[in-house]
């Protein structure tokens, strides 16, 4: 197959574009920045540039949600480089006279907006905050496609953790310091799922056809952000003996504290698990070991 990705040069795609040329397909990437190609692999900054009938898209471009505080005009550059993008892709892709059958594109557990007792599968609806309207907008986007694409679907990931960047890059510098600690109360959930899970899962969804709407991709096993350091302090790194207060997380962080920190949501992969989907992960243990290699 021939495949668009967008955000391919990200931390998933890193994972995922060496999978893909495994499998034989060869890909186009978006790209703001320059690279040079190989023979599976072209990059162009401008769909206008892509030569050659596109089979499917795999849309993950967004700049980065924890990369910096949310001032206004960060916030803005997160919703334009994810709805604004996307909404680009899709009347890009509407233009074309032979069209691409299948659409993954991006989404977050964010969708679900935060709660302590909750459990969310695909049925559940949108939250509310800043990442739940950002999460619905930009699945809007991607569903307007709906109307000429036959599989248009959205991959509502969870944290993703493995080595190389990621959620878990910024918890093992701080862990190593020595100052890692749950943070606010520890009971807020992290719907958490490995990289490798991310990676097969969307092979998954290109190799089984008839797959369409929103798909959570989080591990079978969320924890809490409490049980998160306990099983941590397994692999002895060093921790406070209580947790950081939210008082303090809010000062640090600004906003994106209460949202993407101090509060989480207990999501469950309920549609991969009915499509019978293999989770090499499914326990935060042993996925912590594959990635610290113990
Ligand atoms: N990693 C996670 O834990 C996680 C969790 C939930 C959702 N997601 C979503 O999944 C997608 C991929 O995740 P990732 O971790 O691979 O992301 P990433 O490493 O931050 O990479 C995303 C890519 O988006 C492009 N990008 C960044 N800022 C942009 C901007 N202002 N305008 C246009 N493009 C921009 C960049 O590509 P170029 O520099 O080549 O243009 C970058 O390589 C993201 O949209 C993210 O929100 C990730």
């Amino acid at each position: 197959m021939h495949i668009l990705v967008t955000g391919g040069t990200g931390f998933i795609g890193g994972a995922l574009l060496p999978e893909l040329v495994g499998r034989g397909h060869c890909m186009t990437v978006l790209t703001r920045g320059k690279y040079s190609d190989s023979a599976s692999i072209r990059y162009v900054n401008d769909l206008d540039a892509i030569e050659g009938k596109v089979d499917a898209v795999i849309n993950l471009a967004g700049a980065g949600l924890a990369a910096r505080r949310w001032s206004k005009g960060y916030k803005r550059e997160i919703v334009d480089s994810r709805v604004g993008l996307t909404q680009h892709l899709v009347s890009w892709l509407e233009r074309q006279q032979s069209r691409p059958g299948l659409l993954i594109s991006g989404s977050a557990v964010g969708f679900y907006g935060q709660s302590l007792t909750d459990v969310f599968t695909e049925e559940s609806g949108p939250g509310k905050g800043f990442s739940a309207e950002l999460c619905r907008q930009w699945e809007v986007a991607a569903q307007t496609a709906e109307s000429f694409i036959p599989q248009v679907v959205l991959l509502r990931l969870g944290v993703v953790l493995d080595h190389g960047g990621g959620a878990l890059q910024e918890m093992l510098k701080s862990f190593q310091l020595g100052i890692g600690s749950w943070l606010g109360s520890g009971n807020q959930w992290l719907s958490w799922v490995h990289r490798r899970d991310v990676v097969n899962a969307i092979c998954f969804v290109l190799e089984t056809p008839g797959i369409q709407g929103p798909i959570n991709l989080t591990a079978p096993k969320p924890v809490t952000h409490g049980e998160l350091c306990g099983v941590a302090k397994e692999f002895k790194w060093t921790f406070f003996s209580a947790g950081m207060p939210s008082s303090v997380v809010r000062l640090l962080m600004g906003e994106m504290a209460d949202e993407l920190l101090l509060n989480g949501q207990r999501v469950e992969p309920q549609r991969l698990q009915q499509l019978d989907f293999v989770f090499e992960y499914s326990d935060l243990r042993d996925a912590l070991a594959n990635i610290l290699g113990r």
